[in-house]
């Protein structure tokens, strides 16, 4: 027998595999800290149903639709705020690894593995709150911060999530994981694959990742296949393929990747020593981030650790917006799927998995959802560079998204608002280097809007190696750019 030819794998809430091969030869049990007893369930988002174990695809047996995952111990009132907050705190000194990653030291918000499985991590979280001087002037938003999950170790939030959902593949006995992804899933998923011991398939768009990221899936190992397809062709494939094979699949439709991802807003009010921000502005691509985000405020109310919920808004490309059509023309009923074009290519997706749980979230909050363009995602970012911080293009549709929030006073210029830069400004050269060169929007219809950019342009410049040279291009420098705004 082939040994992909099984089907059917469930796995329970203590991870163990049901019916499954591919026991991993590879770990190394017995070193791990020691966890609590794990108490989770599966919940079904949409019948509501509960259990104790998950199929493959991680959907309702009854209903077909997504589950995420709730514990009964965190309502009941064995959970004391004060004494949270003070434990998250006192752990920051610790040196166990547990508590060394940013998202573990949340764990008794965390579906808990096997107390003997040692968990992946690579110190994920622990991520910046930065202040935005210049763009706080830009928007007229004097307290406007940025939660840069960029500086996570792969270079995007999916760290946070990818340390409990591979921790739990492995205590499953799995030796193979995948995703479908638009680059920085499929780096993510291979270096903790990888630090796992566990072998990574990744299947992403021929052409439509970016080298940073596919380079990333290489270095750690991973068997990478580009499909002559886009996101959602991938996605759906990956579908079938764990129905079919014993293979953990990794994406954000996985509740245990979502489950990690909360952590950012933990970790977000923490640092804003739990006053409670206005909003929070997040990108929307496949939507898991910002119901894992949501599903945290909600969590966090519910337990007293924050008095009232921030508003939540999903920012979304105009050429990849199908959670702003299903908002708008369907009235969250109904997903309005679209296909999907954006140089933005991490959220270049038209049929977003986890919309049902965004709906919700965006509802629950009192969010909103806007859409951008290239050009004013474009200036987002050059804006955000220039703070000294930069990101991925996805990232900065938050920035755009704001100032159309402000414009349409759904943000006041008196509150708080945080945006969360999703990647690291490294994770798409390409992007940038068009940018500063002038290249990235061409045709003649463009060309218009495209030259109100070329202030934020900084091409480098070809000289002669002489101080001459240097000096003179150092002149024109100081007469033609106005003094720096921050100094
Ligand atoms: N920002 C970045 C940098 C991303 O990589 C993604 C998604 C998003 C925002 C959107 O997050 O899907 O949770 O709504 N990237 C995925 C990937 C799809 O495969 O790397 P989402």
């Amino acid at each position: 027998m082939p040994p992909f030819a099984t089907s059917g794998q469930d796995f329970d809430k203590s991870g163990s595999s049901k019916s499954g091969s591919g026991k991993s030869g590879s770990d190394k049990p017995g070193s791990g800290p020691s966890l609590p007893r794990a108490t989770f369930r599966f919940r079904c988002i949409g019948c509501g149903s509960l259990s104790e174990s998950a199929a493959q695809d991680f959907r309702c047996s009854h209903c077909s639709n997504l589950l995420e995952i709730t514990d009964p111990t965190w309502k009941s009132g064995s959970l004391n705020a004060a004494a949270l907050k003070s434990l998250w705190r006192d752990r920051r000194s610790s040196r166990l690894p547990l508590d060394l990653s940013g998202v573990w030291r949340f764990r008794e918000l965390l579906p808990t593995p096997q107390s003997e499985q040692p968990i992946i991590t690579l110190r994920e979280g622990n991520t910046p709150l930065y202040d935005l001087p210049q763009s706080s002037r830009i928007t007229g938003v004097p307290r406007l911060f940025a939660k840069h999950q960029g500086m996570n170790p792969t270079g995007s939030f999916k760290d946070a999530g990818m340390t409990v959902a591979a921790t739990f593949a492995r205590q499953a006995g799995y030796r193979w994981v995948a995703c479908a992804s638009t680059g920085n899933t499929s780096a993510s998923m291979a270096a903790y694959a990888a630090r796992g011991g566990m072998r990574s398939l990744v299947l992403v768009p021929e052409g439509k990742i970016s080298w940073s990221k596919l380079s990333q899936a290489l270095d750690y190992g991973a068997l990478t296949c580009q499909l002559r397809t886009d996101f959602d062709g991938c996605l759906r494939l990956l579908q079938e393929l764990v129905r079919r094979a014993p293979i953990y699949q990794l994406n954000s439709i996985n509740p245990f990747r979502l489950e990690g991802q909360k952590t950012l807003a933990l970790e977000l009010l923490e640092q804003l020593d739990w006053q409670t921000p206005d909003h929070i502005i997040v990108p929307g691509g496949n939507l898991g981030n910002s119901s894992a985000i949501g599903k945290a405020l909600l969590e966090m109310l519910d337990l007293g650790l924050i008095p009232r919920l921030p508003k939540l808004s999903v920012i979304q490309a105009e050429g990849a917006n199908a959670l702003v059509r299903t908002l708008r023309e369907a009235g969250g009923k109904h997903l309005v799927s679209v296909q999907a074009e954006t140089r933005a290519t991490a959220i270049r997706i038209g049929n977003p998995a986890s919309w049902e749980k965004a709906v919700h979230v965006l509802q629950a909050t009192g969010g909103a959802c806007e859409q951008v363009s290239e050009l004013e995602m474009a200036q987002a970012k050059a804006e955000i560079g220039a703070e000294g911080i930069g990101c991925e293009p996805a990232s900065a549709v938050t920035l755009a998204g704001l100032k159309k929030l402000v414009a349409r006073r759904f943000v006041k210029q008196d509150e708080t608002v945080i945006l969360v830069l999703t990647g690291n400004l490294l994770k798409d050269p390409d992007f940038t280097m068009e940018f500063h060169r002038g290249d990235l929007f061409q045709g003649a219809a463009r060309e218009p809007e495209n030259a109100k950019l070329d202030r934020f342009r900084h091409p480098p410049v070809v000289l002669d190696a002489t101080l001459d040279a240097v000096i003179r291009t150092l002149e024109q420098a100081e007469k033609s750019d106005p003094p720096h705004p921050n100094v």
